[in-house]
Formats: C-alpha cells, structure tokens, sequence
C-alpha cells in the first residue's frame, strides 16, 4: 500500500500495526510512504515521538510496538522495528513522475488533496486510479471529496472509495 503524504509517519505507522493485528502473518506487508518534505521524512523514519503523541493509544497498544525511552529519551517512544521493516519511506513530489511501477491495493492521502486546486484534484485521482489494482481503495481526508472530479471511483463511505474496474 501507498501513504501518499505521510508528513511525520503517524499514518504509515499506524496502517502498518492494523495491519499486522489483523491480517494473516503469512501476508506479504509492504508500504510505501512519500512525502515532499525531507524533514518530515526524517521525523517519520526515525520513528521517535514525543509520549503525549501515543498517549491515546491502548497500553497494550504501546507495549506491543513503542519502546519507551529511558534517561536522555525519556519521554520518548519508538516505534518496533517489525513496524519500520515493513515500510520504505521516499521523498516524491506528487506534482512530478512516480517512480514506482508496481500496482497498489490501497492508497492512503489524507489531508493532501486540499493542498490543490480542482484540475491538479482531478489529475491526481486519474494517476491514482493508474496506480491501483482492479477494484482496490483510495482513502481521502474527512474534508475532502472525490466528487465531480472522478467517475472511476465508487464511494464506499465518507472518506473510503473503490475503483470502479
Ligand atoms: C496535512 S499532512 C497529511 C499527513 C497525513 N496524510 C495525515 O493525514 O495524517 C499533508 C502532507 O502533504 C505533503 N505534501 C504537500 N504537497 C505535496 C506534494 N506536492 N507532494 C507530496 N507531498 C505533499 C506535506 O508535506 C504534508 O506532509
């Protein structure tokens, strides 16, 4: 899967734990996380967070993929390593080429697409489309829609879509 716009890796990494408590541990896992910002990138690859980000999170949660930093990092966490195995983090711009070749089965650009006007909108969901297999999803924000600016997407729910074909 793709996170199209990870910023700091919070999204990435939380796909990555939903999907290793939840799908057969003999799955092939691999995300792929872009960004534009080469400093949210290191954030996000580093994958060290300050505690009050995770502080939502279930305590079984933390101890199953943070470890707690002690001493100097104490009021850090970091994320597992199973969880950073999984995941190729890349500086992309989606304004240019995409480089990858192989087809998705999900997307993920949350809070990105307001970044852009209506044209820019439609030619991103057209290279999305490009980019996912047959019948595969694209996850948008909670302020962001896909309508008028693509017929090759079914909406599934408020932020969830299916391509058509
Ligand atoms: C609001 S954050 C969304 C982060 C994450 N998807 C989420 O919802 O938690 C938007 C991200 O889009 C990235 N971005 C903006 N324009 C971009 C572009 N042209 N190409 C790639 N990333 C871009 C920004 O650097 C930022 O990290």
């Amino acid at each position: 899967m793709w996170s199209a716009g990870c910023s700091t890796g919070e999204e990435p990494y939380s796909i990555a734990i939903t999907l290793l408590e939840n799908v057969p541990s003999d799955w092939d896992i691999k995300i792929l996380a872009t960004d534009l910002d080469t400093n949210v990138l290191r954030t996000a690859s580093d994958g060290v967070y300050t505690e009050d980000r995770v502080s939502d999170l279930p305590e079984e949660t933390l101890k199953q993929w943070f470890m707690r930093g002690k001493s100097s990092q104490a009021g850090q966490v970091k994320v597992r390593s199973q969880l950073q195995q999984i995941i190729q983090f890349k500086q992309l711009n989606l304004m240019q080429d995409w480089p990858m070749k192989g087809q998705f089965d999900f997307i993920f650009c949350r809070n990105v697409l307001i970044y852009f006007d209506r044209e820019t909108k439609t030619m991103l969901a057209k290279r999305y489309a490009q980019m996912l297999s047959s019948r595969s999803w694209l996850f948008i924000g909670h302020s962001e829609s896909l309508n008028q600016l693509s017929n090759e997407f079914e909406l599934v729910a408020c932020t969830s879509y299916r391509k058509n074909t």
